[in-house]
C-alpha cells in the first residue's frame, strides 16, 4: 500500500475519503473541525446540534459530497474523551475507518490528524492501524475481490514542523505493521500448509530479505545437541522437527553487553499427542505456533530498527500428534539441558519444547531472555481473550515488558510466581513432571516448569492462548491471528538497545 505525507490543509485534499475524529465534550466541532465545518457552510455544526454526532467512542458519521470540501466523503469518527485518547485508542480508529471504508469500495483515503496528535507517535499509530486494518484473511478463497484492497493512505493535518514528525513515525508504523501482519499470515496458515519446514522455510526466507543471520537446525543436529525435551514431542509425527535461530547484531556491540534471547512456541499442530484433545475447537490448534511466528516478526521489524543491542530468536517447532511412535504419558525424558522429565500429559507439550528452547537460547550467549507461546487453557480461563498474562524471574525485568507493553498498547497483566506453585512439578520418578499434581493454577504451573531451565537468566513468559487469535472480527481488524506481542516486543528491544542500565 502506498502511505504518504500530504502537507495540504485537509479541505483542500482531493481523495475519495477524508476520515478525521471528534471527541466527545459539549461542543464536539472545535479545532480543526471548525475549519472543516467552515468549509462545509456549517454542515457539521448541524450534524452536531441534531445529536448525531456526538464523538463517542467509535462513532461513525459519513457525509457524501461534503460541500466545500475536495473529498468525496468525509468520515467523522468518534474518538471519545479528549484526555483519554492516547496511541492505542488512535490506531484502533484508523483501522476501523479503513474496514468501514474499504466495504464501501474506498481504495484511497486521507487520515487527518486533531491539534496536540500532530507527532511521531500519533502517526505510527495511524499508520499501524490502517496497515493491521486492512489485513484480510482471503487467501484461500477462489472468488476474492482483490478491489477490497486499500490502495493508498495518507496522513494529514500535520501542520509546518510536524511533517518530519508525520513522516518519521509513519516509516517506524510501516515497518511494525507490516511485520505483524507478516506473523498474522503465518499464524492463519492451516496446519497441512504450514508444518515445522514450511515455517523454517518462511523464516529463512524472511531473514535473508532482512539480512539477519539464519541457523536452521534439522532434525540431525538436534538429536546431536540432545534436545530430548523437543525430540519427545516431534516422535509422534511424520513431519519432522525445526529450530529456527535468526541473529540480529547491530553494527557496534560492547563487550559484555545484554544480548536479548526471545523464544516463541511454535507447534504447527497440536491435537495433545495421546493425551489427545476433544475435537470441539481442535481446529484451533493450527493457531499453536503463533508465539514462535511473532518471535520471527520481531525480528523482522529490529531488522530494519536497528536496536543498539544484539537479539536472537530460537523458535522450536514440531507438530504434536498422536501415532505409533508418539510418547505416551509417563515416559521419561532427557531435556538439553540434563534435566529428566516425567510427560504426565503429553498435551502439556509446549512447556517441553520451550525447555530445549531457553536452554538453547542461553548457550547461546543470551543474556535475558523472554518466551511468547500459546501454553495453557488456564491463562483463558483466568484473563479470557483481553489480556496476555506476564510471568517473571526478575522484578525489575518483568516491569520492563510491562512498560513497554503499555507504551505499544497491547494488553498484558502480570501473574503470580511463588515458589509453593514448584512444589506441584515435583514428580517421584524424575526431576520434574510436565504436569501440576495439585488442583488449579494451571499457567503459573506451566510458567514454573519453564523456570526451571532458565536458571539465573532472567525471564519473562508470555502467555498468548486467548489473545494471539480472535474467533470474531473486530471494526479495526480480521479475526484470525492477532500478532500480539510483537509491538510489545519492537519497543522493548529499542529501549533494551539504549538503556545503559541492563548493559552488564
Ligand atoms: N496449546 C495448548 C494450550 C491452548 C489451549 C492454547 C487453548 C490456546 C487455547 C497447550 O499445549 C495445552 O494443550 N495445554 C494444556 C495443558 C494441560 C494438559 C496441563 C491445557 O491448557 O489444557
Ligand atoms: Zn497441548
Ligand atoms: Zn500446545
Amino acid at each position: 500500500m502506498e502511505l504518504t505525507v500530504d502537507a495540504r490543509p485537509p479541505a483542500k485534499i482531493e481523495t475519495e475519503a477524508l476520515v478525521t475524529y471528534a471527541f466527545e465534550q459539549d461542543k464536539p466541532i472545535e479545532g480543526a473541525l471548525s475549519t472543516l465545518d467552515a468549509a462545509t457552510g456549517g454542515a457539521l455544526s448541524k450534524l452536531a446540534s441534531s445529536g448525531e454526532l456526538t464523538g463517542k467512542m467509535m462513532e461513525t458519521t459519513l457525509v457524501h459530497y461534503p460541500q466545500g470540501l475536495l473529498a468525496q466523503r468525509l468520515l467523522i469518527l468518534g474518538a471519545g474523551k479528549r484526555d483519554k485518547l492516547g496511541s492505542a485508542e488512535l490506531r484502533k480508529l484508523a483501522g476501523a475507518a479503513v474496514r468501514m471504508l474499504k466495504s464501501k469500495k474506498v481504495k484511497r483515503l486521507v487520515f487527518a490528524v486533531r491539534e496536540k496528535d500532530q507527532n511521531a507517535e500519533s502517526a505510527q499509530a495511524i499508520v499501524e492501524g490502517i496497515l493491521l486494518g486492512n489485513f484480510e484473511l482471503e487467501k484461500y478463497k477462489t472468488d476474492k475481490k482483490p478491489e477490497t484492497e486499500l490502495a493508498s493512505a495518507a496522513l494529514a493535518g500535520f501542520e509546518g514542523g510536524a511533517a518530519g514528525e508525520a513522516a518519521r513515525g509513519l516509516e517506524r508504523g510501516r515497518i511494525i505493521a507490516e511485520s505483524q501482519n507478516f506473523a498474522r499470515e503465518l499464524g492463519n496458515e492451516p496446519s497441512n500448509r504450514m508444518t515445522p519446514r514450511t515455517l523454517a522455510a518462511r523464516a529463512e526466507a524472511m531473514a535473508r530479505e532482512a539480512g539477519l543471520a539464519v541457523d536452521i537446525l534439522d532434525e540431525k543436529k538436534l538429536e546431536e545437541l540432545k534436545m530430548g525435551a523437543l525430540l519427545s514431542v516431534a516422535q509422534g509425527s511424520s513431519e519432522p522437527p525445526r529450530m529456527m535461530v535468526v541473529t540480529y547484531t547491530p553494527s557496534t556491540v560492547k563487550p559484555g553487553a545484554a544480548v536479548l534471547g526471545l523464544v516463541g512456541k511454535a507447534i504447527t499442530f497440536d491435537t495433545g499427542g495421546i493425551s489427545i484433545k476433544p475435537s470441539q475447537d481442535m481446529e484451533k490448534m493450527k493457531y499453536d505456533m503463533c508465539g514462535g511466528a511473532a518471535m520471527l516478526a520481531v525480528m523482522r521489524a529490529l531488522a530494519r530498527l536497528k536496536p543498539a543491542c544484539k537479539v536472537i530468536a530460537v523458535v522450536p517447532s514440531t507438530e504434536n500428534m498422536p501415532g505409533g511412535r508418539a510418547q505416551k504419558p509417563g515416559d521419561v525424558q532427557i531435556a538439553m539441558s540434563g534435566k529428566s522429565i516425567e510427560v504426565i500429559n503429553t498435551d502439556a507439550e509446549g512447556r517441553l519444547i520451550l525447555a530445549d528452547g531457553v536452554c538453547y537460547a542461553k548457550q547461546l550467549g543470551c543474556t535475558h531472555l523472554i518466551d511468547a507461546a500459546t501454553l495453557t487453557g488456564a491463562i483463558v480461563v483466568a484473563l479470557s481473550n483481553v489480556n496476555v498474562g506476564v510471568f517473571g524471574s526478575d522484578d525489575r525485568f518483568t516491569e520492563q515488558v510491562l512498560t513497554s507493553a503499555r507504551a505499544a498498547g497491547e494488553k498484558m497483566w502480570p501473574m503470580p510466581m511463588d515458589d509453593d506453585y514448584r512444589e506441584m512439578i515435583k514428580s517421584g520418578i524424575a526431576d520434574i513432571q510436565n504436569v501440576g499434581s495439585g488442583k488449579g493454577g494451571g499457567a503459573t504451573v506451566a510458567a514454573m516448569f519453564i523456570k526451571e531451565f532458565t536458571g539465573d537468566t532472567p525471564w519473562v513468559h508470555l502467555d498468548i492462548a486467548g489473545t494471539a487469535w480472535q474467533d470474531d472480527v473486530k471494526p479495526w481488524s480480521a479475526k484470525g491471528a492477532t500478532g500480539v506481542g510483537i509491538r510489545t516486543l519492537i519497543d522493548l528491544a529499542m529501549k533494551f538497545g539504549s538503556n545503559e542500565a541492563t548493559k552488564a
